[in-house]
Formats: structure tokens, sequence, C-alpha cells
């Protein structure tokens, strides 16, 4: 039987709760799979570890985590304590460090959920957010801080085989759903490195002749989300740009406790890295009432990658069949504790 080794940094606010509720669903679908194991390693960075040692990772975090076959987070942030430019600094090094260029969101409408939005129709798509460079590097600095004439400059950086690894990515992924692919940009106002994004698209797009292209700037595709959002299937755009689009996504699905995310190097020459797409929820933390679904979705999407697709269907199943049945956490309208949801998906898994 293969075990597969998980590093669980659960870090700061509501990851900690979600994360045991997506170790709970793994741990159910094992039993039930009865053909992998996993083996679990916590690690407690983030606020906890800073209290402790005076920053929220030790140095070698990086080390410590290559030797996993897969990274499991639960979110960072503590905006009350710590400036979050600090306490998400050892998720943006793991991003960039790891080549985990590859940040796959998808986000859909569940029968039993009940969107924001007016019109029904079903939403399926998947966002695919640059995840190593663009306008996340650490590139820039500050003259005269505090000062009135104080200058501060932070400069993107798109490169040509950046881009080209994120469209064939995308292009692949459009493949196996309904061949449509919208890249995001704002070519229309940056001139330089958006308009490399348009030429590599129309270089490419040719090889793909199969997916149907799109391309909108980035405040168009706010608008068409909410407008058309079940016309979307793959969308693609830089690091900002796939950030901005990944919550809006969960605003219009219902919630963004149902979005999951993995963030993947495509080569595998290091673990990937899967976490919900939201944060550490300060305004709910410990209040037991967190959503679990978009943590044990991202767990599915885990053990799809870690080669145990019959694992992650049993935990997407479950967490569908448990919405449908009306068991509905307070951000999508009912009144379940996470304990009590999570018991209703491991209930399903069986
Ligand atoms: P957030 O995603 O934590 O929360 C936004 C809103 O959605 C809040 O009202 C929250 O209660 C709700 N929400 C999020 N997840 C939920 C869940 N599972 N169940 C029910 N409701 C949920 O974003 P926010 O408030 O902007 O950021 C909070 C902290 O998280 C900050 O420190 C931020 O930097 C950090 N952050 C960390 C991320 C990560 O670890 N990957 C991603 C995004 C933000
Ligand atoms: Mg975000």
């Amino acid at each position: 039987m293969t075990t597969h080794r998980i590093a669980l940094y659960p870090g700061d606010g509501i990851g900690g709760e979600v994360t045991d509720s997506a170790v709970a669903a793994l741990e159910a679908a094992a039993r039930r799979g009865g053909t992998f194991q996993l083996a679990f390693e916590r690690f407690d960075w983030g606020m906890a570890h800073y209290d402790r040692h005076g920053r929220v990772a030790p140095d070698d975090f990086l080390d410590t985590l290559r030797a996993f076959d897969a990274i499991f987070l639960g979110a960072v942030g503590w905006p009350a304590r710590l400036p979050d430019h600090i306490t998400l600094t050892p998720l943006i090094r793991l991003r960039q460090a790891f080549d985990l260029y590859a940040c796959v969101r998808p986000a859909r409408t569940f029968r039993g959920v009940q969107g924001p939005l007016r019109k029904d129709a079903p939403i399926d798509l998947v966002i695919v957010r640059e995840n190593s460079e663009g306008e996340y590097v650490d590139n820039g600095g500050v003259l005269g801080t505090g000062t009135a004439e104080e200058i501060a400059t932070q400069t993107a950086v798109h490169t040509r085989r950046g881009v080209e690894r994120i469209l064939r990515f995308s292009f692949e992924l459009a493949r196996t759903r309904r061949r449509r692919l919208a890249m995001i940009t704002k070519s229309n106002a940056q001139r330089y490195a958006y308009v490399l994004w348009d030429r590599v698209l129309a270089e490419m797009a040719p090889r793909f002749g199969d997916v149907a292209v799109e391309k909108l700037h980035i405040d168009a595709a706010t608008l068409e989300l909410v407008r058309r959002p079940e016309s979307f299937d793959v969308i693609v755009g830089s690091n900002l740009f796939g950030d901005i689009l990944s919550d809006l996504s969960g605003g219009i699905t219902g919630s963004l406790g149902l979005n999951p995310s993995a963030n993947l190097n495509p080569e595998r020459r290091f673990p990937s890295l899967f976490e919900p797409v939201h944060g550490s929820a300060p305004d709910i933390a410990g209040q037991g009432i967190a959503n679990p679904c978009a943590a044990v979705l991202s767990a599915a999407m885990m053990l799809d990658w870690l080669g145990e697709k019959d694992g992650g269907r049993l935990l997407r199943t479950a967490v569908e069949r448990a919405l449908a049945e009306g068991n509905l956490t307070p951000d999508i309208g009912g009144r379940l504790t996470t304990a009590k949801m999570t018991r209703a998906i491991v209930q399903q898994i069986g």
C-alpha cells in the first residue's frame, strides 16, 4: 500500500479549524478506499510560532517541506497582531521557491447552496493564476521612508517563459473541460507586461485551435463574471488578477468557504501545495462556524494530484451530497458548526 507523506501547515485563524476537517475527511477517504495511507506531520507555524520564536516560520522551513509528497495549508494571517506582509511571507516564498507556478482554483455552484446572483445557470469555471512571478515578486524599494518626498517603487516581472508555461497549462486544462479559455490582462493601460501576454497568446492559440479564446481586461472581467458567469470555463491571469478574480468567484458561487485551490509544480520537482482560497477569516475565527468545504475540496485536489483519483472523487461527492441534503454552515445560510458540517461530510464518505 502506498503511503503519502503530507505536511500540514494549519496557520492562523480558521486555518487550523478547517485543516482539522480536511484531515478528518482525508482519513475517512483512506479508510474507505483501503488502497493508500496518509502520514501527516503538523507544523505549528504562524502567530503561535511567532509568539515563541519571534518569526512566523523557522529559517529552514523550505528544507523541511521539501521532503514531503504534498503540503496542505489552512490559512495564514492575523492582521490585528502582525502586518500581513510578514505573516504571508512564508506562503509567497513557498510558491516561488518550489516553483508552484500553476495555481488552479475551481469555482462552481452546488445543489443546495443559493448563490447571490438572480439567475441560476450553474457556474463551473477554473481560475488559473500565474503564481510564481508577475506583480508578487519581491522587487522594489522605498526612498525617504516617512518623509513627505517618500518614493515607493514595485516592479512586476513577467517573463516570456513564465507566460508561455502558464498559458500552455491553461490551454491543456481547457482541453479536458469545455474547451474555452479567457485570458485576463490590462494591456490597454500597461503596455509592456500585459502586451507580452497578448503576443504569447496570439502565438500559441493556433496550436490549440480546438479551444475558443477570449481576451478581457480585468475591469471588464469583473463585470462579465457577474453578468455571464456560466459562460466561463478556464480563466487565466497574472498573479494579481488571478488573486482578485478568485475572491470574486467565491462571491458569485455563494461563499469563499466553498472554493479550493492547488498550487502546482506541474513538473513535480517540488511538493505541491493545497489550500482553500480563503484566508484566516479573523472575523469568525475561534467561533467554530467556518465552512470546511473549501478545505475538504482542496484535500480532494491533493488526492487527485497524488494519483488517488478514487479518493478525490469520494471527497468531492461527499461534499456535494452533504450540501444537497441541506447541511449548511452560516456563510451559506445554514446553522451548522464546522464540526457538524465535517461530520456530515465524513458520514457521506462512509
Ligand atoms: P478571508 O478570506 O479570510 O475572509 C473574507 C470573508 O469571507 C470574511 O468575512 C470571512 O469570514 C469569510 N470567509 C472566508 N472563509 C470562510 C469560511 N471557510 N467559512 C465561512 N466564511 C468564510 O479574507 P480577509 O478577511 O481579507 O483576510 C483575512 C486574513 O487572511 C488576512 O490576514 C489576509 O492577508 C489573509 N489571507 C490569507 C490567505 C492564505 O492564507 N492563503 C488568502 C487570503 C487572505
Ligand atoms: Mg487572495
